[in-house]
């Protein structure tokens, strides 16, 4: 067998393209190894959200080349969104990569693997989704984690005017739902107790079968009637798509976590027009307000672009009161990055300093109450879906409803199994504590 080394950086759906890939290339003999010195084929599964993306494409090859200076060259190919977005340039700069592969055409990669040669280097960037998810069905889906992803949707037509998504996974496409059932089933068989249904626009999910109309509510519910499975999560949804028939799930399914990451990206009215992000602030309270009427249990969290091209102090600071309205929990927050090509990148830019005074005042407050939010749990129990034991240490780790991280003393046979932890100290992002052997008595 030969080996493969994959580098993942980005979304989960990088992640998940990266567990597929793996899985495909096992067809033609490639097994993955962690080694990244000694491998025979070299992939970079990259992203080109922000900052220099394509910078550290290079850079990362830089050290690859130096890497193998006195060993065989490892096939190396350049795949996900910075290829997608760059292809012609990056061949042209980087004569050490070898294949350019955009995030639709990973079904060809076996063929482009196995054809390959040094001297005939090859680019695909084509827009295939639906060939691409027909040939994954066919390849059995390996993983076998406690918590899995499993992409349902991808692409975006919504063009936010700072982002890259749209030009980088091209247009929506929504997988059909009894494929995603089925792989769902085989996940569950692998020892899956947790899955987060993936797409950059998760919520926009809609697939027609004659007359029949599915919505990611419908597949929610049907996951939901699967008992070997404890947890169902999604992610990441857009405020538009956010239907009634989707809120109602917070209270009728009782799978779905208590937790909403829902990017709003800023508490102005004015920015989000100039963002396109084709909907009001209100719209997204009363989101918050009709989950939170429904199942008061229910915490969100949420995406944020401080120093967008025309953010006065009065926009920001909406931003800042929406925070405090919404008390947000694990939130991200970034600095706007122009993206090439896109609308936004052709903006007057604010001047770097203001941008990073108010990324620090927005983070200082996200943080307050996330901190909050965890020292609260001191004291308590809470449920716990435990995943895996560390490395080299004698601790488990597991998340809670608000997946947050959770490093508790354990045993093995919780692995796979919904535990209550007692919580004796927490920092920003993880909480630490024992089992409450009391309450366990059920699990093990
Ligand atoms: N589809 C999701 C939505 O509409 O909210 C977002 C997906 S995007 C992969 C993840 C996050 O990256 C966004 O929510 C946004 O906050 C951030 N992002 C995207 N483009 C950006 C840019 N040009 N500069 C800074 N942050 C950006
Ligand atoms: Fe990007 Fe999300 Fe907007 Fe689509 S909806 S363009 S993925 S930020
Ligand atoms: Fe990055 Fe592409 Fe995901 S740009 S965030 S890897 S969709």
């Amino acid at each position: 067998m030969k080996k493969i080394f994959i580098k993942t950086f980005g979304c989960q759906m990088n992640e998940y393209d990266t567990n597929r890939i793996y899985d495909t290339v096992r067809n033609i003999g490639y097994i993955k190894t962690n080694d990244h010195l000694n491998a025979d084929c070299y992939l970079l599964n990259t992203c080109h959200i922000r900052d220099k993306s394509k910078e550290k494409v290079f850079d990362e090859i830089g050290r690859v080349r130096k890497n193998y200076k006195n060993k065989k060259k490892p096939i190396v190919i350049v795949a996900g969104c910075v290829a997608q977005a760059e292809s012609g340039e990056m061949v042209k700069r980087e004569p050490y990569i070898d294949i350019i592969i955009g995030p639709q055409s990973y079904h060809k990669i076996n063929r482009i693997i196995e054809n390959f040669n040094f001297k005939n280097k090859r680019e695909l960037t084509e827009f295939d989704t639906e060939e691409k998810f027909n040939y994954l069905d066919k390849i059995r889906n390996n993983d076998s984690n406690v918590s899995s992803f499993l992409t349902i949707q991808e692409g975006c037509d919504k063009f936010c005017n700072f982002c890259v998504v749209p030009y980088t996974r091209g247009p929506e496409f929504s997988r059909p739902f009894e494929k995603i059932i089925k792989e769902a089933e085989s996940l569950i068989k692998n020892g899956a107790k947790e899955l987060t249904l993936l797409g950059q626009n998760v919520n926009a999910y809609l697939y027609k079968d004659g007359d029949k109309i599915y919505k990611l509510s419908n597949l929610i519910l049907e996951l939901d009637k699967i008992t070997e499975l404890k947890r169902i999560r999604y992610t990441t949804s857009h405020p538009r798509d956010m239907t009634e028939d989707l809120i109602k799930c917070y209270s009728s399914s009782k799978k779905l976590m208590p937790f909403v990451h829902l990017p709003i990206q800023s508490g102005s009215d004015k920015i989000l027009k100039l963002m396109n992000r084709n909907h009001k602030v209100e719209k997204y309270l009363e989101i918050h307000r009709m989950i939170k009427e429904i199942n008061n249990d229910v915490e969100f969290s949420s995406d944020f672009i401080i120093g967008y091209p025309g953010e006065m102090d009065s926009d920001f600071n909406d931003t800042m009161e929406l925070v405090k309205n919404i008390k947000f929990i694990n939130s991200y927050s970034f600095i706007f990055s122009p993206r090439p090509g896109t609308p936004a990148s052709r903006l007057k830019p604010i001047d770097k300093e203001i941008a990073k005074e108010r990324l620090i005042n927005i983070q200082e407050l996200l943080e307050d109450y996330q901190i909050k939010k965890n020292q609260s749990l001191i004291g308590k129990s809470i449920e716990v879906l435990v995943e895996n034991k560390l490395r080299n240490q004698d601790k488990y780790f597991g998340r809670n409803a608000f997946l947050n991280s959770v490093i508790f003393e354990g045993a093995k046979k919780y692995i796979g199994k919904l535990v209550d932890i007692k919580i004796s100290k927490t920092n920003r992002n993880t909480l630490f504590g024992k089992i409450d052997e009391k309450k366990n008595m059920r699990a093990a």
